[in-house]
């Protein structure tokens, strides 16, 4: 048998606020993420509130989405928004040359998903076009959803339905530039960007924060080029956020990924290996920005991460169709709990995408729809959006080993959270052998201890139109008392643990 793990947490040594948009959505027009997943039109025989499905919005309230980022992703860089305002049957017809080349009859547009982000009551994440459109696109966008007076954009979005104006909270400015958003080299971007962001204006207090497009993986060059590092001029007026992208797949090759289900131990520990590379890639970031920003003005947005496999065998292609496994939940807890080690400067995270599209939450088929395991792991992390960090000491953790490939065991996080609780999560990583738990609590004395697990019979257990509720959290039994308790975490496993004082 294990050595028991001997965990201490120091609520007595409170550090930074984890941001709720760490918990973020990314939803792009994409195969059956928007049209079909979220959206399906106030005509379908699928119940829907304007257009919008009823399952998955009451699905996807609980978990109380901060920020949503749309239109894309790729397809930001080819959308023009003007062809999504107005009566719907007067759209354009345009062909979403990027993902499957299919039509795109633009029923979701602005309004729709502004709409969509008032249903959530979550905030809206823009990302403008910089790839094909001239600056005065992108300025006279914000303006049409911002301004409050006489203007002819203020006037023509009354007449589309929306008296007041909108507030968007962040707004991007090109989507990987390094690629599908115009294959720019860093200099180029960084100058693309500033003249955009020149233009760029709104009334007071309806400004949104500015993100511009950053670099993938372990690159820095991006962060170093938009920072400063590299050009004359040095860091200038406005730029709150560099976005970055990092996504884990199982063999690290984009020729042949790895699949969502029916893969080896092999391929479960080099998942849950890869995907905590995301702290080097964080880390490297942040160096260039210490160097670059000392005063901590820009942040990071992770603003794409997440696994990709090969697609379901049988689905479109170029629709990122993917099955989502207890793996999947466990890729969602390691990030987040690499996150809130980053809250200084990680300012936003959003998986991609919300439905349907790699690793998603919801998975829909017609009228039916279930909720993934990544679904209850977003779910069960709830309390820690906006909690206070608790650093924690982890002593005697064994290490998780698969030929050449070793991670830890076990994977912790803590916070007190805005209502005052301890709440700790837990991520034990090995695929067969449970691990026991001591934890002492420096600082916090608890009366009451509330806990769930996530787990699954099997490295890839999932959830099916057939048999939808597989995979769900159950309750977990924990020996409490007052400033120390004892846990047992099953294999593959993510818990959540929440302490009343
Ligand atoms: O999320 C799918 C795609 O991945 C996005 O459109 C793009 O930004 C990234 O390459």
């Amino acid at each position: 048998a294990l050595a028991d793990v001997e965990m201490t947490i120091r609520a007595d040594e409170p550090g930074d606020t984890i941001s709720k948009y760490l918990y973020g959505q990314f939803a792009e027009h994409l195969g059956r993420g928007l049209y079909e997943g979220i959206w399906v039109g106030e005509d379908s025989d699928i119940p829907n509130t304007g257009g919008f499905r009823n399952d998955v919005i009451e699905a996807l309230k609980p978990l109380k989405i901060p920020v949503i980022r749309w239109p894309g992703g790729c397809f930001a860089d080819e959308y023009h928004w003007r062809d999504g305002i107005g009566p719907r049957e007067d759209r354009p017809v345009r062909i979403n040359t990027h993902w499957g080349w299919v039509e795109e009859d633009n029923s979701i547009g602005t309004h729709e998903f502004m709409q969509l982000v008032e249903m959530l009551d979550s905030e809206a994440y823009i990302a403008g076009n910089i790839g094909s459109a001239p600056p005065v696109d992108m300025a006279q966008w914000l303006q049409y959803m911002t301004a409050d007076d006489n203007s002819t954009l203020a006037k023509e979005r009354r007449a589309n339905g929306r008296e007041e104006p909108w507030k968007v909270a962040f707004w991007g400015v090109g989507n990987e530039t390094w690629g599908c958003g115009g294959n720019m080299t860093p200099a180029y971007y960084t100058d693309l960007y500033r003249r955009y962001a020149t233009f760029l204006k709104a009334p007071s207090g309806y400004m949104p924060k500015l993100v511009a497009s950053g670099g993938q993986n372990d690159a820095t060059d991006w962060t170093e080029a938009l920072s400063g590092g590299t050009t004359d001029a040095g860091m200038f007026f406005k730029i709150d956020g560099i976005s970055h992208h990092y996504y884990t797949l199982p063999t690290g090759d984009w020729g042949k990924k790895g699949q969502a289900t029916g893969f080896p131990e092999a391929e479960w520990i080099s998942t849950l290996d890869r995907t905590l590379m995301v702290d080097g890639h964080l880390n490297l970031q942040e160096e260039v920005l210490e160097r670059n920003d000392p005063d901590g003005q820009v942040g990071i947005y992770l603003d794409e991460w997440g696994t990709w496999y090969d697609p379901t065998p049988g689905s479109t292609q170029g629709f990122l169709e993917q099955q989502n496994s207890i793996r999947d939940a466990l890729v969602a807890a390691l990030n987040f709990n690499v996150f809130h080690e980053h809250t200084e400067r990680l300012h936003m995270a959003n998986i991609a995408q919300t439905v349907n599209v790699l690793q998603a939450v919801l998975l829909t088929d017609g009228p039916k729809m279930i909720k993934t395991p990544t679904y209850h792991a977003f779910e069960l992390y709830i309390p820690f959006q906006d909690a206070t960090y608790l650093p924690l000491e982890l002593d005697g953790v064994p290490d998780y080993e698969v030929g050449d490939v070793s991670v830890p065991h076990v994977s912790a996080t803590a916070a007190l959270t805005t209502d005052g609780k301890l709440a700790i999560g837990l991520v034990n990583l090995h695929a067969s052998d449970a691990i026991d738990i001591d934890i002492d609590l420096e600082g916090f004395s608890a009366d009451a201890a509330e806990a769930r697990v996530l787990t699954g019979a099997s490295i890839d257990a999932h959830n099916t139109f057939d048999s939808p509720e597989t995979v769900k959290p159950t309750g977990l039994d924990v020996n409490l008392d007052g400033d120390s308790l004892e846990v047992s975490l099953p294999p593959r496993s993510v818990s959540v643990i929440l302490l009343d004082p």
